[in-house]
């Protein structure tokens, strides 16, 4: 299958590689081009590792290397089977790149949303087409974390719902079928991981580090602070932002302006060297 994606971020290339891993044919598209050399990097170097460890055999990660093309011109997603769309977190910029994608990709070609939280109904009303777009929701890394949302919107046609179940199930993932609520189920349960870790240390509760200890004493892998450092603190504050005005603007969803005081100072976690904790070293 030929799967574009579009959005060279820290998504985009997860997803890449997981679908490089099962054979499909990828194609990644960013509007920056530098931030494709940079996923090209990464997958080379994770693919190389795999060798090493043994998972994939040289000839193996060869295809796969020869398997991945980059491009910054859309027009070159024209024969693509299926879309996986992991940029900004901005309705206005996603539909402008839907509008964009009707119009060059076949009409049946899937097209889908990795969002973290924009209502998949809202994001289909920009296409003449709805019944072809749904939600493809991984979590990061992509090529490790084994669950993936599919969310269905309103005029999703239900083979289309089967068509990404089973293509996700071929990249090794466990799906759950997801209702367009805002955050879906794990992002909005993830909510309260955040807010009310931020809110602890904003009273002077705890400290960054000690809340972080004390729940991955309790059995998480990492703490609130490091996974916001590892999601993106702006795109873990985008998806807070978007989900409050989902709920209407319920107090429980309220960001915390601790984590915007972190963003206006552009600290945006690891991707930029430093987020809650410094990353330089
Ligand atoms: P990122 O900031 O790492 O990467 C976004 C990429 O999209 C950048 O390379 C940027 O140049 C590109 N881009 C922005 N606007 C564009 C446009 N109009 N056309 C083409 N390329 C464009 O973001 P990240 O973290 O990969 O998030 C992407 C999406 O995935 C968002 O919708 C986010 O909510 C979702 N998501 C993020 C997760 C995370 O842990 N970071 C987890 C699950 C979903």
């Amino acid at each position: 299958m030929m799967v574009a994606i579009c959005g060279a971020g820290t998504m985009g290339r997860g997803i890449a590689l997981s679908s490089l891993l099962a054979n499909h044919s990828v194609i990644i598209t960013d509007q920056h081009g530098p931030a494709l050399d940079q996923a090209s990097a990464y997958i080379g170097k994770q693919l190389q590792s795999s060798v090493e460890k043994g998972r994939i055999t040289a000839e193996q990660q060869a295809a796969m290397l020869g398997s991945l093309r980059t491009t910054t011109d859309l027009h070159e997603l024209a024969d693509a089977d299926l879309v996986i769309e992991a940029i900004v977190e901005r309705l206005d910029v996603k539909h402008e790149l839907f509008k964009t994608l009707e119009a060059i990709c076949r009409p049946t070609c899937i097209l889908s949303s990795n969002t973290s939280s924009i209502s998949i109904s809202a994001l289909a009303r920009c296409l003449a087409d709805p019944s072809r777009f749904v939600g493809l929701h991984f979590f990061n890394p992509a090529h490790i974390m084994k669950l993936v949302e599919v969310v269905s919107g309103m005029l999703t046609a239900p083979h289309v719902i089967d068509m990404v179940t089973e293509f996700a199930k071929g990249l090794g993932k466990t799906t759950v079928l997801a209702k367009d609520a805002p955050g879906f189920i794990v992002n909005r349960v993830a909510r309260n991981f955040y807010n009310e870790a931020q809110r602890i240390v904003m009273e002077g509760a705890a400290t960054v580090e000690q809340t972080d200890r004390c729940m991955k004493a309790l059995g998480f892998k990492m703490g609130p602070f490091e996974l916001m450092d590892l999601i993106g603190v702006d795109v873990n504050l985008d998806v807070t932002t978007s989900m409050w005005g989902q709920f209407f603007y319920e107090p429980r969803f309220t960001p915390s302006l601790l984590q915007q005081q972190i963003v206006h100072g552009g600290l945006h976690g690891r991707k930029t060297g430093r987020g809650f904790y410094p990353y330089e070293s």
